[in-house]
Parts: structure tokens; C-alpha cells; sequence
């Protein structure tokens, strides 16, 4: 049985936002209810939820768990939607760089100002909405796995990195989906994950989603890939994105842009795997998008204990941009985009 049939990874239930915790896979698992909008930004911050389109169905509860809690004390509308911004604001600002997360507040609140009634319509509209776009995001990802299927050859290994699977979406994921499609159609294929310093998406998330849906996979850590291409080991590689810009250029987890440079020098096909909400077109480049800084302590510790000298320097960046021209298509709900990206997205959006 396909692991987004057993459990979806954010969930609205009786007007709370239900969610797997991210940060205890594979040791435990377990949800966590999410009741208010600092819960749902605290939440997003600290990566309980992660993966892009994930975080854009976080934001959409936590407008609606915004509007749930200001109608206990506001009836008037237009203070309402002033409030209801503010927060929407607030939630916006828990990660920069997945624009998932911007994409899907704003859709609430075109939702909240276009509303006619009150308050307590409002905050109906924005439930429903939510749930609306939770149920899209699985059809979303299932048409990309089709359309991402066909060009997956028979028999492939195929190298991910980070985790952009169901539990980065609500359910079947984006790359992930695609492998999924592909081996229902194809059970010889198999899959090269990376590990995914220093958060360990890779180790942690991708093989517990895979092999629970007995899909060969072989773990590796992130210096490995050159090597297996090198062997003729890897066939193609299928990644997520957290932003696309207007060109292709695409912003995804650190690392992604070394297993894109590794694959072009062996001649490799490197795809993406994104919705078109993870499109930015409002930046012409990749060097408009906001890359994210992490915690240090992602860096110097590995469960908890220090693996460094005390006093050297840290950074951690949680993202990087790979450039179009590394990027053989972008596998959206809408087809496989090919380069010339500005043309194919502008077309996209048409
Ligand atoms: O920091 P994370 O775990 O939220 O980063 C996730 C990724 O980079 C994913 O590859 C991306 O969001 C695509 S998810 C379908």
C-alpha cells in the first residue's frame, strides 16, 4: 500500500492543523495538533512541517487558525482583515526561502478580502480553502508522477536529494511521486539517496518513505555522488524545488547544486520536480531568491554532542540555486517544462 494512503502529512481535523513531526522520524512516530497560529509559525520555524508545498498547506491552516482564534474577540470585518493580515504577515515570516509558503497565505487572503458576509463567514471560507487546497496538492503531485514517469527509462537508479516526497507535500510528493509513478510502472527501479547534511532529510525521511513502500534504496552521504556517476551507477537524478525563478534558476536544499554540476560533467539528466505554485515569476533570476540561514548547531552537533572545535566558524545556508543551464526539464502539474525556461514558464502560466 503507497504510504499517502496511509496517513497524510498535514491534515485540518475538527479545526485543528494535524502534522506528523518531522523532527523524531524515523525513531518515533507521532502528530502533533496544531491550534493556534504562533503554534503553526513555531511549528513551520523549528521544521515539525518541511518541504515546500508542505509549508504552503501550514500557512493556509494557520491563516485559518488565525481567523478561528480573532473571531472570539473581533466582529467588526474591517478590523478583522487588518488583524488577519498582520498575522498572515507573521506566518509569512517563519522561512523565506519555499515561496509554497508565501503563495498559499496570500490565497487565503484573497479568500478573507473577497468573502462577502462576516466574520464568521470569513473564517468558513478560509477553512474550507485550506482543506481545498490540501485535497489539490495530492492531485498536483499525482499528474507530475505521471507526466515525470515517462521519462524515467526503464531500469534506472535514480539519485534524490533532500527529502520531496509525501512527507514534504500532503501526500505522494513531488519527486518522490514521480519515483513512485514510475515504479509502479517499473518495479526494477531503484533509488540513490543522499543523506542531506546537516538536517539529514535524505537518511532520516527518504528512506523511511521508500522502503515502507518497498522501493529499492541505497543510502549515501552527500560528498558520494560524483563517485557513483563516475561508475555509470546513477542514470538520471529528480529533485524538489523550494523557488523557482522566472528563468528556471531553482533554489532547493544545499547540495543540490554540487549533484547538479556532478550530473552535467557526467551527462546525466538532472530534472526537477515542482508545482507550479513553487514558480516565483515575480524574479527574473536565482539571485533574487532569499536563501535561508540556519542554526549553527546543525553544523557543530550530530545528536546533540559537539563534532568540532568550540571556537571555528559556522554557516549554514539551508538552500542553494542551481542555474537553468544545469537543469535538463522542470516536471510540473502541467507538463515537463523544457530550456528555454522563460519561454516554457511563461507558457505555463499563460
Ligand atoms: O529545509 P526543508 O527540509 O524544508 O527543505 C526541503 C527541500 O529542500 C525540498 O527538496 C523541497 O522543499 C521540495 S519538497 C517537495
Amino acid at each position: 500500500m503507497a504510504f499517502e494512503s496511509k496517513i497524510k502529512t498535514i491534515e485540518w481535523v475538527n479545526n485543528v492543523s494535524r502534522m506528523i513531526d518531522q523532527t523524531i522520524l524515523p525513531k518515533e512516530f507521532k502528530t502533533v495538533d496544531i491550534k493556534t497560529c504562533e503554534e503553526m509559525y513555531f511549528a513551520i520555524k523549528n521544521m515539525i512541517v518541511r518541504g515546500a508545498p508542505a509549508i504552503g498547506i501550514a500557512g493556509a491552516h494557520g491563516v485559518a487558525l488565525a481567523a478561528i482564534e480573532l473571531l472570539k474577540t473581533v466582529n467588526d470585518k474591517t478590523v478583522f482583515l487588518q488583524k488577519l493580515n498582520q498575522k498572515a504577515d507573521y506566518l509569512k515570516s517563519s522561512r523565506p526561502t519555499a515561496v509554497n509558503l508565501m503563495w498559499a497565505v496570500e490565497k487565503q487572503m484573497e479568500i478573507a478580502h473577497k468573502t462577502q458576509g462576516s466574520v464568521n463567514d470569513v473564517t468558513k471560507a478560509l477553512i474550507n480553502n485550506g482543506i481545498k487546497l490540501e485535497n489539490e496538492d495530492i492531485e498536483i503531485n499525482k499528474r507530475m508522477g505521471d507526466y515525470g514517469a515517462e521519462v524515467v527509462p526503464k531500469g534506472a537508479v535514480i539519485l534524490t536529494h533532500c527529502n520531496a516526497g509525501a512527507l514534504a507535500t500532503v501526500g505522494y510528493g513531488t519527486a518522490l511521486g514521480v519515483i513512485r509513478s514510475a515504479f509502479a510502472k517499473d518495479p526494477t527501479i531503484k533509488v540513490f539517496a543522499d543523506e542531506t547534511r546537516p538536517r539529514q532529510q535524505g537518511a532520516r525521511l527518504t528512506t523511511w518513505e521508500l522502503t515502507q513502500d518497498g522501493i529499492p534504496t541505497t543510502l549515501i552521504t552527500d560528498g558520494m555522488c560524483s563517485y557513483f556517476m563516475s561508475k555509470g551507477m546513477i542514470n538520471m537524478v529528480i529533485v524538489g524545488a523550494d523557488r523557482i525563478a522566472a528563468n528556471g534558476d531553482t533554489a532547493n536544499k544545499i547540495g543540490t547544486y554540487t549533484v547538479a554540476i556532478a550530473a552535467k560533467y557526467h551527462n546525466i539528466p538532472f530534472y526537477i520536480a515542482a508545482p507550479l505554485s513553487t514558480i516565483d515569476i515575480s524574479i527574473k533570476s536565482g539571485k533574487e531568491i532569499p536563501i535561508e540561514e540556519r542554526n549553527h548547531e546543525e553544523v557543530t552537533h550530530i545528536n546533540g554532542d559537539w563534532i568540532c572545535a568550540k571556537d571555528v566558524n559556522i554557516i549554514n545556508p539551508g538552500f542553494d540555486v542551481t542555474p537553468n543551464e544545469l537543469i535538463t526539464g522542470i516536471i510540473t502539474e502541467k507538463g515537463i517544462l523544457k530550456p528555454d525556461f522563460t519561454e516554457s514558464i511563461k507558457k505555463a502560466f499563460s
